[in-house]
């Protein structure tokens, strides 16, 4: 009872502490906004690209004019302490009233110290490995100026045609929100003034990843049921966690284009959800609703503000056109305002008025970027989203002994390791597999090389895939690659061929229709097999792929996506045997583009499909309903055995809660970790519900011969939804409950909810 009483008082003083410290910072803004001319004030809005600034010339840059003048509230993408100071310096010493400037960049999965794409991120179902990925983030930026990172993105993706699912965490919503909290805690800290924390920024808001077709910047229409139950969760949680600012999306929402939403940036975020931050467009947004048919520049300018988004990147439409908009009386000077007040409270939160030059600190940059335990944690957590699709005949792990061919257009590349988005990225520090293989197997096992083919046949696709020929493509004769490597492959004793999407064929601005295997590595894999000897694939993807072929022909894949900085050495350490792998797909793998978008967890049509082929019930003539794989999907070097689950009881009440249990051993000879999926059905409501619903999950490692009872426990929060009326509830009746180590191997209890 002491205690309890304890920790109220501690409460209530934190809560007091926190009221006291939000009355000094309105006490400072007003005090400040209260000198600031209108031109200032929307000048607080202004967000450009940095451009070409160069260290000791900042000062004569364009840019340098407009910070002079009080015309810009932040810069992104501007790399280097010095840099920043520079610019900095023009803000605090020459602007009028000395606002600092704050300093942004797409910071998504690591900086120098490369994570894997977020994407592969989320195979790895480890939030604490997740967090603290954010968490290296945000020291090696700040430790570089930067304090303020255009992540996460946690736009949900069922179609993989979107070149950006790489930049998220897959298809599923309660995934997707674990991971969005995970990553704000790990960018944000508890303390954003400290000066190794960052502000996160949310993106992209809302439905981005529901591009049609899966073609990026295209239209997204879909109910608002399913926006609130389906796509909204990761966003929310964003906010729930306390994220200092979001970022609009390029999309139209109900035929609106996110930028100039009032219903998505007010009503929702604000209203509905509380969010306190501020909200930044996405680059050149508001100039874009001028091609989405939504008025000239002045218009769709106040358009934008008028519904709620603070911060404009690039379009140069608040500094533009809002002074003339407010002279009209199309905004008002109360909504320059709030926005102006909402980037001044970012900057205040970050302790930018306390210390401008907090986060450009010269002694941190040598001390905290890159770093041996950064590189240690990277490297860890890439060997955990690797997936093992297929491990047929035992091939993996190999043994460090005889002679290894590898081969492969990525077998040997550096700057295709971090993978898209990696702006801090330094290649030349990396290691490409070649490297590492040589590095693992010295004095052990001989590694004989061959690249074998170019990334496709098609130099054109070769060249828009890789950032315009980052990676110089092989000029030598398709046949007279393949014969080298087919020649070095009847040396070795196993083939190791390093497959794939290179890193840029994935990220903005690159969607594919087709996913199969590129022709000129498809003829590549054709010829080693022909050789007879053992091959182990190591796909590189940004995306899920259509990997039939594939399995058909080989029957050990591991599919590595985009590892980081540190990918070559933890391909090494699974492939060897060091680690054995453990990531699940975070997204339904398709038999065939027709299928996509393909999600698990869908409604059940009035017709479904039990046993294919079945005439008039929904499904295809030519492929079945089934992904390739599915989602919650992946093997290890162990095996795993689940005990009947049990449950404590089998009804409930809204105020009550049910414990579902499952014994969970290690039966084979490696020792591993499982991720235990609790999967949930609600039979009958008042509106159609999905099949099953991703609920928890646990990731639980044993050791070779170990067991563990892992336990769940249900509560209304598991059971509710959003109803017709956009009601969260939940509705008495009979669930199912399935436990299992993917979505489509469950056993399922019931229960029901009185
Ligand atoms: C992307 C954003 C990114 C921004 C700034 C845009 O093209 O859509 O995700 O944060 O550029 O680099």
């Amino acid at each position: 009872m002491k205690k309890l009483f304890a920790i109220i008082m501690a409460l209530a003083a934190l809560q007091a502490t926190a009221k006291t410290d939000e009355a000094k910072m309105n006490r400072f803004i007003d005090n400040l906004m209260s000198k600031m001319t209108v031109q200032e004030k929307i000048g607080q809005l202004n967000l450009p690209v940095s451009g070409e600034i160069v260290t000791g010339q900042a000062k004569s840059s364009d840019v340098a004019t407009k910070i002079k003048n009080g015309q810009v509230g932040g810069l992104f993408n501007l790399k280097g302490v010095d840099k920043i100071r520079e610019v900095q310096k023009i803000a605090v010493e020459q602007s009028r009233l000395h606002i600092p400037l704050i300093f942004g960049m797409d910071v998504i999965h690591g900086y120098e110290t490369v994570f894997p794409i977020p994407f592969a991120l989320s195979m790895s179902w480890d939030m604490d490995a997740i967090r603290n990925s954010a968490r290296i983030a945000a020291v090696e930026s700040t430790a570089d100026g930067i304090s303020w990172t255009f992540s996460p993105m946690v736009d949900i993706c069922r179609d993989s045609r979107w070149g950006r699912m790489a930049e998220g965490a897959g298809e599923d919503p309660y995934l997707g929100s674990q991971i969005a909290k995970a990553m704000v805690e790990g960018y944000q800290g508890n303390d954003l003034t400290a000066n190794n924390t960052m502000l996160a920024c949310v993106k992209h808001f809302a439905l981005y990843g529901g591009a049609e077709a899966g073609r990026d910047y295209n239209t997204v229409d879909m109910s608002h049921t399913r926006m609130f139950n389906e796509y909204f969760p990761p966003y929310k949680a964003a906010s729930d966690a306390g994220a200092g600012s979001f970022m609009t999306s390029f999309n139209t929402v109900d035929y609106i284009p996110a930028t100039g939403n009032k219903w998505l940036m007010t009503t929702v975020l604000r209203d509905m959800w509380g969010f306190k931050g501020f909200v930044v467009t996405d680059y050149t947004a508001i100039s874009e609703m001028i091609a989405h048919g939504m008025g000239d520049l002045q218009t769709v300018s106040a358009l934008a503000l008028n519904a709620g988004t603070d911060m404009d990147m690039v379009a140069d439409g608040f500094v533009g056109t809002i002074e003339k908009s407010l002279s009209e009386g199309k905004v008002t000077m109360a909504t320059i305002d709030q926005a102006c007040r909402r980037i001044l409270e970012a900057k205040y939160k970050l302790g930018l008025f306390d210390d401008p030059y907090r986060y450009l600190d010269s002694k941190r940059v040598t001390k905290e970027i890159y770093t041996a335990e950064h590189r240690a944690a990277a490297r860890k957590l890439a060997t955990e989203t690797f997936v093992l699709l297929e491990n047929r005949d035992n091939l993996l792990p190999l043994k460090k002994q005889g002679k290894i061919a590898l081969v492969g257009p990525l077998a040997d590349t550096r700057t295709n390791m971090p993978g898209t988005w990696s702006v801090a990225a330094a290649s030349d520090k990396y290691k490409s597999v070649r490297e590492a293989m040589t590095d693992a197997l010295k004095g052990k096992a001989e590694v004989l090389y061959a690249k074998g083919s170019n990334i496709c046949y098609d130099e054109t696709l070769e060249l828009n895939s890789t950032m315009f020929g980052r990676e110089m493509r092989d000029k030598r004769d398709a046949k007279v690659m393949r014969d080298e490597a087919v020649a070095i492959a009847k040396q070795a004793d196993v083939i190791v061929a390093c497959m794939g999407e290179p890193s840029e064929m994935t990220g903005e601005s690159s969607s594919r229709t087709n996913l199969e295997i590129l022709d000129a590595q498809k003829d590549l894999l054709e010829a080693l097999k022909a050789t007879g000897k053992p091959i182990v694939l190591l796909n590189f993807s940004g995306r899920t792929t259509v990997m039939n072929w594939e399995k058909e022909n080989f029957g050990t894949i591991l599919n590595v996506w985009f590892g980081g900085s540190e990918a070559g050495d933890a391909i090494c350490d699974v492939v060897f045997g060091d680690v054995a792998p453990s990531g699940r797909l975070s997204a339904s793998m398709p038999k065939s583009v027709g299928q996509i978008p393909i999600y698990y967890n869908h409604l059940n049509t009035g017709r479904p499909c039990n046993k294919w082929f079945q005439k008039f019930t929904s499904n295809y003539l030519d492929v079945d309903n089934a992904p390739l794989y599915p989602f919650g999907y992946g093997k290890s070097y162990t095996t795993f055995a689940y005990g009947a689950p049990a449950i404590s009881s089998t009804s409930m009440t809204e105020d009550g809660s049910i414990n579902v249990s499952v014994k969970v051993s290690n039966t084979g000879n490696y020792d591993g970790a499982e991720v235990v999926q609790l999967y949930i059905r609600d039979l009958v409501g008042s509106i159609s519900r999905p099949v099953k619903e991703l609920k928890d999950f646990k990731r639980i490692f044993l050791k070779k011969g170990e067991s563990q009872v892992v336990n769940f426990t249900i509560t209304a929060d598991k059971l509710k939804f959003y109803n017709n009326e956009l009601q969260y509830i939940c509705e008495p009746g009979d669930f199912e409950v399935m436990v299992g180590p993917n979505s489509q191997e469950v056993q399922t209890l019931t229960f029901s909810l009185k």
